[in-house]
């Protein structure tokens, strides 16, 4: 069972895993310019963002580059405090949780970014990476242990060798089915993946792709859906949430969203995805 399910009956509060509550990001920021204009002024990053993700589902957060997307997944995620509003984990803020249920969080909540070499460890081989996670989370040892890290790596398409590997002996693409396997490792209920193909070969970002949605559909896990390309999420997420400037200026069904944009941002970036000519996966 996947944690924060305890075979009560589903309903929209239980139902709700990840949710911003009109959440504000503040940052400072030194103002370029002439000298007597350079003092420091704050900007928002992200402006009263209102987001949830429900259990199951697939949900796209896109808008063009600096429109607040990572900042607001560190907020839902609470690698960062808003400095208004809440994020919150099964309706618990997560600024407040004690730690046991800090734990559950991190189990239940996990994060694939773009670059995944940036969050392993060189030094590790990739089978004991995996190892690492599977006995913190799921208290399993030796020959369990490995016999898990074999099934995750053929869970993304890796073979049991590669437990034997180091991170840098791995191509991008590669790299980024380790971060899925690791993040699988637990058994997450929802995955929050930022940008996880945008520094990838277009061909290696469909089988990235192809493989997010398989997954997705075998675990029955939710996945909030992080690009800055509309043609990324297209065919993934049923709700589309498009930021500009920190807002999340339009919010809907991915049909409706996609066939009839309301918003110049979403429009944008629509003329971009198609302009691009590509169609994932
Ligand atoms: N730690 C920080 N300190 C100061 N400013 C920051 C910080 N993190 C982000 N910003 C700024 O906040 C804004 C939003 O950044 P963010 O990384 O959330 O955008 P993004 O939509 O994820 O962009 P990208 O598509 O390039 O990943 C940008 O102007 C960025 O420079
Ligand atoms: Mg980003």
């Amino acid at each position: 069972m996947k944690a924060g399910e305890s075979g009560q009956t589903r309903s929209p509060a239980t139902d709700c895993v990840l949710r911003a509550e009109n959440v504000t990001r503040r940052y400072e920021r030194g103002r370029a310019g002439p000298i007597r204009a350079r003092k420091s002024e704050g900007f928002e990053a992200v402006h009263g963002v209102d987001l949830s993700v429900h259990a199951g589902e697939t949900v796209g957060l896109v808008g063009r580059s600096g429109s607040g997307k990572s900042t607001l997944a560190r907020l839902m995620l609470g690698l960062e405090e808003p400095d208004s509003g809440k994020a919150t984990w099964r309706g618990r803020d997560i600024a407040h949780l004690d730690r046991d249920s800090t734990l559950a969080f991190r189990r239940e909540v996990q994060v694939v970014f773009q670059d995944p070499y940036g969050s392993l460890n060189p030094r590790h081989t990739v089978g004991k990476a995996l190892q690492e996670v599977i006995s913190f989370h799921r208290d399993a040892a030796g020959a369990e242990a490995q016999r898990s890290v074999r099934d995750l790596l053929s869970l993304v398409g890796l073979p049991p060798e590669s437990a034997r590997s180091y991170p840098h002996e791995f191509s991008g693409g590669q790299r980024q089915r380790i971060a899925i396997a690791r993040a699988l490792a637990v058994e997450p209920g929802l995955i929050v993946a930022d940008e996880p193909v945008s520094a990838l070969d277009v061909s290696v970002q469909a089988q990235i792709l192809n493989l997010l949605i398989d997954l997705r559909e075998r675990f029955d896990m939710a996945l909030l859906l992080i690009a800055h390309d509309l043609s990324v999420v297209r065919h993934l997420a049923s709700r589309v949430a498009v930021m500009h400037d920190g807002r999340i200026v339009e919010h809907g069904p991915a049909s409706d969203v996609l066939s009839a944009p309301r918003h110049p941002a979403t429009r944008e970036l629509l003329a971009f995805a198609s302009t691009r000519g590509r169609s994932f996966p």
